[in-house]
Parts: structure tokens; sequence; C-alpha cells
């Protein structure tokens, strides 16, 4: 995909949304601003109320309570087709009767652009989302990840305001969808177009996006960048969502001393309160141990996954279970006893 033709840019905001099904609440008192330019991911589990979220930015969902502005209008009440959105979503929703033009076309003859100027429009979007020499192809003969580029042109054709994305990856195969992410991710920036991004997958929030919302049941838990959330998540689901965590009880002993998994460590950075300690199982060094050694904090290796650039190690420490990720060059066995070396630094404390 190359550059086209770059658009002013323009926020989203979103303030106290509400909006209730049979009583139970599917976005509860949702706040938060997509700044100018700006590519924002609404990340989490199922039903946690990512798509009437964005349903409501769409205007296909009018919120029970709250406020939509786009560019700083207030479009709450505004239909959708007045509100110049473009979307995609993860069925690609193609006209099947249509060739390629025909899609990329469609709203611009809704909006009863003139041939001359739809034609170049349509050309310029072929190539933005390298389909050059598709125009008439029927989108019936396309692979999963062309009609999502078809898609992707349909919707920036008539030049919205904002582009909004729910799941646009997720029905295609592993390899075209990181190839996409990274597309789509380029095309966004040179574009500067203000980005709303629906996903479940945690790695395509983390890599597209300037800042990530974590959603649990209609509520957000964290908004911050992919950094923020790794490095300080706020609450053990963002831990737990966002990357792998070791999430264990811990009790707090007094002084800078834990008690957790049956071991007793010692961490002077961290507040001593009994809550849940985390730790990443990356930062962990397995060390094996002989015969009548110990360590502060061991554990028994049960299994070794080898996964080309690391590995992953599972283990036993104390009654708990806990993952470690290793260099791929480390030879361990099941059974053996390994001393786990954890920088005090990489502790996380987290509220049970
Ligand atoms: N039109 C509707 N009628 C009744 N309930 C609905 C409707 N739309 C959504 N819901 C409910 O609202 C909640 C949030 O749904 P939503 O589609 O926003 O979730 P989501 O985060 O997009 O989930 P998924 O990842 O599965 O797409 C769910 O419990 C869902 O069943
Ligand atoms: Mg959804």
């Amino acid at each position: 995909m190359t550059n086209a033709n770059a658009i002013s840019s323009v926020n989203i905001k979103l303030e106290n949304i509400k909006k209730t099904y049979n009583g139970k609440a599917a976005v509860d008192n949702v706040s938060l601003e997509v700044k100018p330019g700006e590519m924002v991911s609404l990340l989490g589990p199922s039903g946690c109320g990512k798509t009437t979220t964005l349903r409501a930015v769409a205007g296909f969902e009018i919120p029970d309570s709250g406020r939509v502005s786009i560019g700083d209008q207030d479009v709450t009440k505004v239909p959708a087709e007045q509100r110049r959105v473009g979307m995609v979503f993860q069925s690609y929703a193609l006209f099947p009767n249509l060739s390629v033009a025909g899609n990329i076309a469609f709203g611009l003859r809704v909006a009863g652009w003139e041939a001359s100027k739809l034609n170049a429009r349509v050309s310029e979007l072929l190539e933005v989302v390298g389909l050059n020499g598709f125009d008439r192809r029927s989108v019936l003969t396309l692979s999963g990840g062309q009609r999502q580029r078809v898609a992707l042109a349909r919707a920036l054709a008539p030049n919205p305001r904002v582009l909004l994305l729910d799941e646009p990856l997720s029905a295609l195969d592993a390899k075209i969808r990181a190839e996409l992410r990274t597309e789509l991710r380029r095309l966004q920036l040179d574009l500067g177009i203000t980005t709303l991004l629906v996903t479940h997958d945690q790695e395509e929030a983390m890599s597209m996006s300037d800042r990530v919302v974590v959603m649990n049941q209609g509520r957000i838990e964290q908004l911050g960048t992919p950094r923020d959330l790794y490095a300080t998540p706020a609450s053990p689901f963002v831990a737990a969502f966002v990357g792998a965590m070791n999430l264990m009880p811990a009790e707090a002993l007094g002084n800078s001393g834990f008690r957790v998994s049956g071991q007793t460590v010692n961490i002077p950075n961290l507040e001593n309160k009994t809550g849940r300690l985390g730790v990443r199982p990356e930062v962990i060094d397995l060390k094996p141990l002989e015969a009548g050694q110990s360590a502060a904090i061991q554990g028994v290796i049960e299994l070794v996954t080898y996964l080309g650039a690391d590995q992953q190690v599972i283990l036993k420490v104390g009654g708990d279970t806990w993952v470690a990720r290793v260099e791929n060059d480390q030879v361990f066995g099941r059974g053996q006893k390994v001393s786990l070396e954890i920088p005090q630094n990489a502790w996380l404390w987290l509220p049970a």
C-alpha cells in the first residue's frame, strides 16, 4: 500500500456512553478520546462491549445515555450515513455482484460523484491498497486478504473523517494477518486518519495502535500505550490479558518479604501488602540446581516446548504452575530442579 492524499485529522470523543440490552449493560459508562491522527484499539474478551462501542461511533447504535462527537461535532443522534465515517468489518460485506472497482466506487456513486472524478479516485484507491490491475475482477474470485483490501479501499474512497475497524483481520490466516497488520498501520500513519480498531487479539492491538483501551464487562479496565499496559498493568485482568504473566497470591511478611508459591522472596521496591505478585515469563532466568543445592526460589521442570526463537518452560513452584520463556540454547529435562532468577525490579504488585 502506498501513500494517498493525507487528510485533515479530527478527534473522536466518547463521553459516559451507556448501552443496555435486556437490563444488562453492554457498555457501561465508557469515556475516551481518540486524538486527531491517532490509532486506538478497543481490546477485550468476547462480549465485553467493543463492537457496541464502535457501533455507537458509527451511528448504528444510539446509546441510552452519553455523548459521541467526531471532530468536536456532537453526532450522538446524527444518522450513520451523515457521519462521514469509513467502516470495515470482519465479514468482508462486499457486494458480490459488483467488480472490485464497482465495490470501491459504491459510496462515491451514492454521493453522486461525477464519472471522471470517480474513476480517478477508484484508481488512486486501487494503488493505495496494492490492487492495481484488479479493477474488473469479480470480488468472488479474490482471496480473503484481497477482499479485505477492497473493503478498506471502499471505506476510504469517500474521504471519511475517521476510520472504524471491527476485527478486520480476524477471518484471515496468521501469515496474511501479520502482513496486513503492518500494511494497515503504515497506511493509517501515512494518511494520518483517526482510527478506532476493535480486536480481541492483544498482539494485534499492541502492534497497531498508539494507545490501547482494555475493556472488560462493558467497562474500561485501563487505557494506555502498549508499553504502559505491558509494564504497569492496573489490574490482574489487564496483567493476564496483555501478554503472559505468572500471577500468584502473595502474603506480605513485613519489611520487604513476601510469601509466594511456598517461597520467601525479598522485594524491597514494592509496597509490602498482601495481594498478588506478577512476573512476566521472559524475565525469569533458569539455573540448574545440583543435588543438595538450594535457591531463593526453586522449582521443578514439568514441560519444555521449543518455539524456535526461544523456549517455553512450565515449572512447578511450591504447589503452583509457573511459565518461563528462556533462550533457545539452554537444555533442560523434565523433573530437573532449577533456581528461578528474577530481577527485583521485575516483580509487579497487583490487587488481589
Ligand atoms: N442487539 C443486541 N441485542 C441484545 N444484546 C446485545 C446486542 N448487541 C450486543 N449485545 C450484547 O452486549 C454485549 C456486548 O456485545 P458486543 O458485541 O459489543 O461485544 P464484543 O466485545 O464486540 O464481543 P466479540 O469479541 O464477541 O465481538 C454482549 O453480551 C452481547 O450479547
Ligand atoms: Mg465484536
